[in-house]
């Protein structure tokens, strides 16, 4: 009796066991219409899947550089291309025209790996732990790593156009620019000095060209 009942333990923790582990999900797709979470969207039924929700067309256009920066990043992140929720892994591209950045900016959620395919970059970054800089010319093939979380910059330092494409370990890596985080808000100029050293002047200067108020 107690032996049988030994087994029949074992036969039904072992059925329990198998079948979590044995529960592979081949995808996830993004059900978009759900909310967006830490692990980010619930799936799209499997029924409804189609191959279009794992190919994504809005990297084959160049982006619109008439702006500030010059540059144009456009993503292709969970939210945009739904195929890659729960995958850990998105992918950008980035056009700049001559003179053109991609300023000082963080993913928190994931590392960037950028393979140059047209122009010259600068491209840069700063370690958290002792402000260690890290920044190369990079030529038409070069592939460069930009570790998680930290600040990083891509300059066109060349005479044309520069285009890149950059990978990301995470479907939802984020974006904050810094000059946007500082002075495309509303927190009062005096506050932005106070938190930043930065003259009064200057902080009204960019809050005006980037949009912001305060
Ligand atoms: C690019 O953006 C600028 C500024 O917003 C706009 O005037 C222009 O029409 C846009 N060009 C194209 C091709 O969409």
């Amino acid at each position: 009796m107690k032996t049988s009942n030994t087994i029949l333990i074992f036969f039904t923790l072992s059925l329990l066991f198998s079948s979590s582990f044995g529960a592979v999900q081949d995808f996830c797709v993004a059900d978009l219409s759900g909310p967006q979470g830490p692990a980010g969207y619930s799936c799209k039924n499997a029924n409804k899947v189609t191959v279009d929700d794992f190919v994504y067309h809005g990297l084959a256009a160049k982006g619109n550089t008439t702006n500030i920066i010059k540059a144009a990043v456009t993503t292709a992140f969970d939210s945009q291309f739904p195929g890659v929720n729960g995958l850990g892994i998105s992918l950008a591209r980035a056009d700049l025209a001559p003179g053109g950045v991609i300023p000082f900016h963080t993913h928190p959620g994931g590392t960037e790996i950028l393979i140059l395919l047209e122009g010259t970059l600068c491209a840069g970054f700063v370690s958290s732990s002792a402000n260690q800089v890290f920044f190369k010319t990079l030529n038409k093939g070069d592939v460069m790593v930009f570790p998680q979380g930290l600040l990083h910059f891509q300059l066109n330092s060349g005479k044309g156009e520069a285009l890149f494409f950059v990978g990301f370990n995470s479907p939802n890596p984020g974006l904050q620019l810094l000059d946007f985080a500082l002075f495309k808000n509303n927190l009062p100029t005096e506050l932005v000095a106070a938190a930043t050293f930065l003259d009064v002047a200057q902080i009204k200067k960019l809050k005006g060209v980037l949009g912001g108020t305060g």
